[in-house]
């Protein structure tokens, strides 16, 4: 019988008194304990490792657009860019997750349901802070998160900083003139497309030679809301197949909401462009 391999004898460090080990690195006892379940269904820990790993990707994506937003406004594009890839990437991974959620049936999830009573993603404040980062932004989104002040002045400041299409659109009104009225727009509300703008964007997608740096900005934007609505729609679908039409946890008519958020965009121009190009 051959003697069993030992991973020492190759310099695996086997003993960790004193050391820090993986489990410390990672605060893998913190991370590991927090999969509180408040029934005894099956599904239930599916459902709640879905929405922490969400939670977990979010906060890099967060991470990452921060940094992104940053490099762009210090006229460092190309620092910019690679984030923007990253940030993409982290939504295709978003986007495979919900293939582990659909095995989720509708008799599996009505096990537990009730127990989230009014709780819903809805109220996810990370996700709110990535839609007011990247432009979308409805100061009515705050109210849920009334009863926690400190998530409350997060988002809040948040709404007080340019967006990342406003940092964009700086960007641009560097080569082209660019009305006032949308490089000093109110930061805190909703954007409104301009023409002025759609006229600037078509103008760097017609002479790429000449604009390389911005058309290359274009379209890391466009590939990243292209992914972001790809979560969208796996979103609603999955919700759909799973509840129906029922009412969200969180208290919207669910699916016909989630199909008006589909609607949103994000960095308008440069979808609305490509029509006339
Ligand atoms: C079976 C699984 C799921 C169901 C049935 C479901 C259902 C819903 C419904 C009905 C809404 C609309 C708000 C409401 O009235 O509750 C909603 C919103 C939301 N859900 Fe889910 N969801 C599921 C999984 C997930 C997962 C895994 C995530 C990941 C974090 C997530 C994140 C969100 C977010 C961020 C919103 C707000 C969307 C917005 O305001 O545009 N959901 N969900």
């Amino acid at each position: 019988m051959s003697t069993p391999y030992d991973p020492a004898k190759e310099g695996a460090q086997m003993s960790f008194d004193g050391r820090m080990s993986y489990g410390d690195y990672l605060s893998l006892d913190m991370l590991l304990n927090a999969q509180k379940t408040w029934t005894n269904t099956h599904d239930e820990m599916l459902f709640i490792i879905q929405h922490q790993t969400s939670e977990l990707w979010m906060r890099l994506a967060i991470h990452e657009l921060t940094a992104a937003r940053a490099r762009l406004l210090a006229n460092k594009p190309h620092e910019a860019f690679k984030m923007l890839a990253r940030v993409a990437r982290i939504f295709e991974q978003l986007n495979s997750a919900w293939d582990v959620l659909r095995t989720m049936t509708p008799s599996d999830y009505s096990a537990f349901r009730d127990e989230l009573g009014q709780s819903s993603g809805f109220q996810s404040h990370q996700y709110r802070q990535i839609e007011f980062m990247l432009g979308n932004r409805n100061k009515a989104m705050l109210r849920p998160h009334a009863h926690r002040p400190d998530v409350l002045a997060m988002l809040e400041e948040e709404l007080s900083q340019p967006s990342l299409y406003d940092v964009a659109l700086k960007t641009l009104g560097q080569r082209f003139d660019l009305p006032k009225e949308v490089l000093n727009r109110n930061l805190s509300e909703a954007y409104t497309p301009h023409p002025a703008v759609e006229a600037a964007w078509s103008e760097v997608y017609r002479n790429t030679e000449a604009h390389w740096d911005l058309y290359e900005l274009a379209e890391k934007l466009v590939d990243f809301e292209d992914y972001f609505r790809r979560w969208r729609f796996n979103h609603v679908t999955t919700v759909e197949r799973v509840i129906g039409f029922k009412r969200g946890t969180g208290g919207t008519g669910g699916v016909s909401y989630l199909k008006r958020m589909l609607e949103v965009e994000l960095f308008p121009e440069l979808w609305h462009l490509r029509t006339a190009l």
